[in-house]
């Protein structure tokens, strides 16, 4: 049995990667990631010789091999990054999704993280799954909203005229670590601009809110769904924490970690969603038991913890883009 992980050197594919070779039913795990926001220093770690790594555009990947299981997570998830390359963007998750497909066994599992994101700026909180979105398919997020709409139609479809095994959760924001020192979201670059001891920039008036899932609590889920409880749902599936955070909140507890460090405001990002929360019903449904057990304040601690040891000294040398949260 062979397992295909694609975006499996970033934040979460490399975490996947750790929960699933403590699995002992498979042969081969490849990790296919080109390094355009991911390290290979987040699996540098592994001394299993089940796992290969290939630097290389998911679109492209070429292998004489099928894949029992396809893990789709290429692609940037911080919004200066894909706002900075929408075409790119837009390739990774459908032409990448394409191509996976062609490498999938005959009765395969393709697995797909698609985001909160494609609930837009949403009128109705919480989002349930079957909350039809209202995203602006023309604006400056629209490379990654619209690509995950357009990849999700895509897997259904091929579900629906093909009996593809398909599994799409939509995650909602995740934090913890191995995001990069310039990965852009609010919770890294709050942290990371404290720990340097610069003023932490919070764009508009912070009134935006977010939902943060510690990564280890989002593995949890995402273990369980894709292969520990032998689910048979296709998904959407949100993923993610319903405690609603405003972005000033976390600032200002930021802030409280590190008394010296000024809060700023600046300009509102285009588009930036007013507001984010999962509606779990589903999940409770699919994953009895499972909730987000770590507190924004606790994983915010483990961060900075991460951060100091071992995160600020990595990436260097990777363009910085703008700083700015969702
Ligand atoms: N982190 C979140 O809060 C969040 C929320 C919703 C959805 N997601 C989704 O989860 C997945 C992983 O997100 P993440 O936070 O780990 O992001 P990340 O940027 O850390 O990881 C993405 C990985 O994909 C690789 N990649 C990008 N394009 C590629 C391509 N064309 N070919 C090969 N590799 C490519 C990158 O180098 C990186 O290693 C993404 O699909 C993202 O959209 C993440």
């Amino acid at each position: 049995m062979n397992i295909l992980v694609a975006g499996g050197a970033g934040f979460i594919g490399s975490h996947v990667v750790d929960r699933l070779l403590r699995r002992t039913d498979f042969e081969l795990l490849v990790v296919v990631d080109n390094l355009w926001t991911g390290l290979q220093s987040n699996l540098a770690h592994i001394r299993d010789d089940r796992m290969k790594f290939v630097k290389s555009d998911v679109e492209v990947f070429n292998s004489e091999l099928r894949f029992d299981e396809i893990y789709h997570f290429a692609s940037p998830a911080s919004p200066p990054w894909f706002i900075a390359e929408p075409a790119r963007t837009i390739s990774a998750n459908i032409r990448g999704a394409f191509r996976l497909r062609e490498l999938l066994a005959r009765g395969g599992q393709f697995a797909f993280t698609s985001t909160s994101e494609v609930y837009g700026d949403p009128l109705v909180s919480p989002q349930p799954e079957s909350y039809r979105g209202s995203v602006d398919c023309t604006g400056p997020r629209s490379s990654y909203d619209e690509s995950k709409r357009c990849t999700e139609s895509f897997l259904f479809e091929m579900s629906r005229t093909e009996g593809m095994r398909i599994k799409v959760v939509r995650l909602f924001n995740v934090f913890g670590p191995r995001t990069r020192p310039n990965d852009g979201r609010a919770v890294s670059n709050f942290l990371t601009r404290a720990l340097r001891g610069d003023p932490i920039v919070v764009y508009g008036d912070g009134s935006q809110s977010r939902s943060w899932g510690y990564i280890d609590d989002i593995i949890d889920a995402l273990e369980r769904y894709f292969w520990l409880d032998g689910i048979n749902f296709s998904g959407p599936l949100n993923i993610g924490n319903n405690r609603e955070i405003s972005v000033i909140d976390v600032a200002l507890y930021v802030q409280s970690l590190f008394p010296q460090v000024e809060i700023q405001f600046g300009p509102p990002v285009a588009q930036d969603p007013t507001n984010r929360c999962p509606d779990l019903t589903r999940a409770r449904q699919v994953l009895p038991g499972w909730h987000c057990k770590v507190s924004y304040e606790i994983g915010i601690g483990l961060t900075l913890d991460w951060f100091r040891k071992v995160g600020m000294s990595q990436g260097a040398g990777r363009a910085n883009l703008p700083n700015k949260e969702i």
